[in-house]
């Protein structure tokens, strides 16, 4: 495109209030002054961009092109807007380090384009629930400034025999415009899908597909996919992926750090670590569970702030709604 199309593109998106295809158009634009070795310029635009992104106000997401379906008209995607950065998780350092890289790699990903290199664009995460995987996804989008696309990848596989292919085209095409955090949550769905069909090659032709467009999308966005049953998934569909990051249940130090964290904007004064102690097993998520029960208590009793009482019936709480879970779980 020439560079005036290119700016007018800019300018109409912004005017008509496509973020997505703004987001596109400045890309292009980046791409337009590496090729013509600006790389102080590209750099520059990137750094507004990103800026731009981090200062959008949270759930606003517009496109103006209809999102793809299925041919029952069931959506194959939603988009959102990120709620979370890294700030809000807390994650090993070794995680710290990947999802970082990850990130940065992105920011970067024309210069390292330029010098002939790709960025990593695919990771698969792993763990127990409730641990961080579909969060973490998400932080990553909050940290580029970028929406989450999310796919229903029920609807996507579960459709008529053979339409499989056609929904992952509708949904790239429709992801080709734009930069997007792609998240395939359970991902390990598609290798039971793969047991109850007769053709065991299915899961590995799915998975490459996805894997291959993903490649071939510029690079322009990240694909993310999550499964606590990561035995469900062979060794060949593991190596497609360019990293893949193990979130771990969070020990007693991690989970209080959660605690504390969920915490952060009321007054407490209780044993936080002796709290960690009583929540073995918890998972971050129901420590967040049990830190936001005590702070309801709290608001309810009319108290000044979450003491020891407040903790320990959350916790307490906690307790019960795990031995529900696990008995329905036999
Ligand atoms: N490591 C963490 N640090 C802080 N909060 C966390 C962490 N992990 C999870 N949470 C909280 O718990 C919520 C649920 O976590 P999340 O959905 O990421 O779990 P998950 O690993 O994807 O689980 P599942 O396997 O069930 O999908 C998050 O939105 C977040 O608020
Ligand atoms: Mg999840």
């Amino acid at each position: 495109m020439a560079r005036s199309d290119l700016v007018k593109a800019l300018i109409r998106s912004h005017q008509q209030g496509d973020d997505v295809g703004f987001q596109s158009a400045a890309q292009d634009l980046i791409q337009d002054e590496r090729r013509k070795r600006h790389d102080l310029v590209a750099d520059q635009l990137e750094a507004i961009l990103e800026d731009h992104g981090r200062r959008r106000r949270p759930h606003q997401i517009s496109s103006l092109r209809p999102l793809p379906k299925t041919r029952d008209d069931l959506p194959l995607l939603t988009l959102e807007e990120p709620r979370m950065t890294f700030q809000d998780l807390v994650l090993p350092l070794d995680v710290v380090g990947v999802l970082g890289s990850l990130t940065d790699e992105f920011r970067k990903r024309s210069a390292l384009r330029a010098h002939g290199v790709a960025p990593r664009s695919s990771v698969l995460f792993v763990g127990p629930p409730g641990c961080g995987k579909s969060a973490s996804a998400e932080a990553m989008a909050g940290e580029l400034g970028i929406p989450v696309a999310r796919v229903q990848l029920a609807t996507v596989v579960s459709s008529y025999l053979g339409e499989t292919a056609r929904n992952l085209e509708q949904i790239f095409s429709f992801l080709d415009v734009g930069s997007w955090v792609l998240i395939f949550d359970e991902f390990d769905m598609l290798g039971r899908e793969r047991s109850d069909r007769a053709d065991h090659g299915e899961l590995r032709r799915i998975v490459a597909a996805m894997l291959q467009v993903v490649e071939d999308h510029r690079g322009d966005s990240l694909f993310v996919a999550t499964s606590n049953h990561p035995t469900l998934l062979d060794s060949a569909v593991w190596r497609r992926f360019d990293e893949i990051v193990e979130l771990p249940a969070p020990d007693e130090d991690a989970r209080c750090a959660v605690l504390e964290l969920k915490l952060r904007s009321v007054r407490h004064e209780f044993d936080m670590m002796g709290a960690s102690k009583s929540m073995k097993g918890f998972s971050a998520a129901e420590v967040e569970a049990a830190a936001l029960d005590a702070i309801r208590l709290m608001v309810l009793r009319i108290d000044k702030c979450v003491g020891e009482e407040h903790i320990a019936y959350a916790i307490e709480r906690g307790e019960e709604r795990r031995q529900i879970v696990n008995s329905s779980q036999g």
